[in-house]
């Protein structure tokens, strides 16, 4: 089962509660919500008072992708805030293990993600703890970059080291993907995909609707 998650950060932010509707009715079942601050990544985007706000219109599926550094001092906001899943990069938090711990234990399902320098392996001690890999497909901190076609040769790689264990874990993709390109990724491996400026750049009903073609 392959899911579509749109990325938040390309909406337009005065609208935003119409276009989570709209995308939510067209058939995307997660939501894709990217977490900036200004450290980790050069930008600054929004935090937890936006997700309880929004949170309160929509039963959709928050897919919470911390690109924060030191993300252990903010689990517990996050979650509280009302997110799902919660997801942030190996690059940024000394204590893994501790990190997926907590995020399990507020109940919420747990991800880890790797910037695409970043090589497959170093998530490998991990798949058996968490709910998700999200492997970068461009550098993390803005929207509507191109994808690097190398990452997803780690989508592919990434995708047989959890077959040999015998896992379902998922497989996540986000930066730069379209409806030409998602058949790549999903042919690759991965199963829940990211699209910020393919959704929510022109009529947002039509753009989900036509990702989900390609994804069935
Ligand atoms: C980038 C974010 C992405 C971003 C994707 O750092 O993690 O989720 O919104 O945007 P597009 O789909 O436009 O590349
Ligand atoms: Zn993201």
């Amino acid at each position: 089962m392959n899911t579509l998650s749109p990325s938040i950060l390309a909406a337009d932010f005065c609208e935003l509660g119409k276009q989570i509707k709209e995308a939510g009715d067209a058939g995307a079942e997660y939501l894709h919500i990217d977490v900036m601050d200004g450290l980790f990544v050069p930008s600054i985007s929004y935090g937890v008072p936006v997700i309880s706000s929004i949170r309160k219109s929509t039963d959709t599926f928050f897919d919470v992708h911390l690109m924060i550094e030191r993300p252990r001092r903010y689990i517990r906001e996050f979650a509280e805030s009302g997110a799902d899943l919660i997801n942030f990069h190996l690059e940024a938090e000394d204590h893994v293990e501790e990190t997926v711990e907590m995020i399990r234990k507020l109940g919420k399902k747990a991800g880890i993600t790797i910037k695409p320098k970043t090589p497959v392996q170093a998530a490998a001690p991990y798949l058996e703890l968490v709910d998700m890999v999200l492997v970068m497909t461009v550098e993390p901190g803005f929207g509507g970059q191109k994808l690097m076609p190398d990452c997803i040769e780690k989508v592919r790689q990434l995708r047989r080291m959890i077959r040999e264990r015998g896992l379902e874990t998922d497989i996540e993709v986000d930066g730069g993907i379209t409806v030409d390109n998602v058949g790549l990724a999903l042919e690759a491996g991965a199963n829940v995909i990211v699209a910020g400026s393919a959704v929510f750049g022109g009529d947002v009903r039509d753009n989900v609707k036509r990702f989900l073609e390609k994804m069935r």
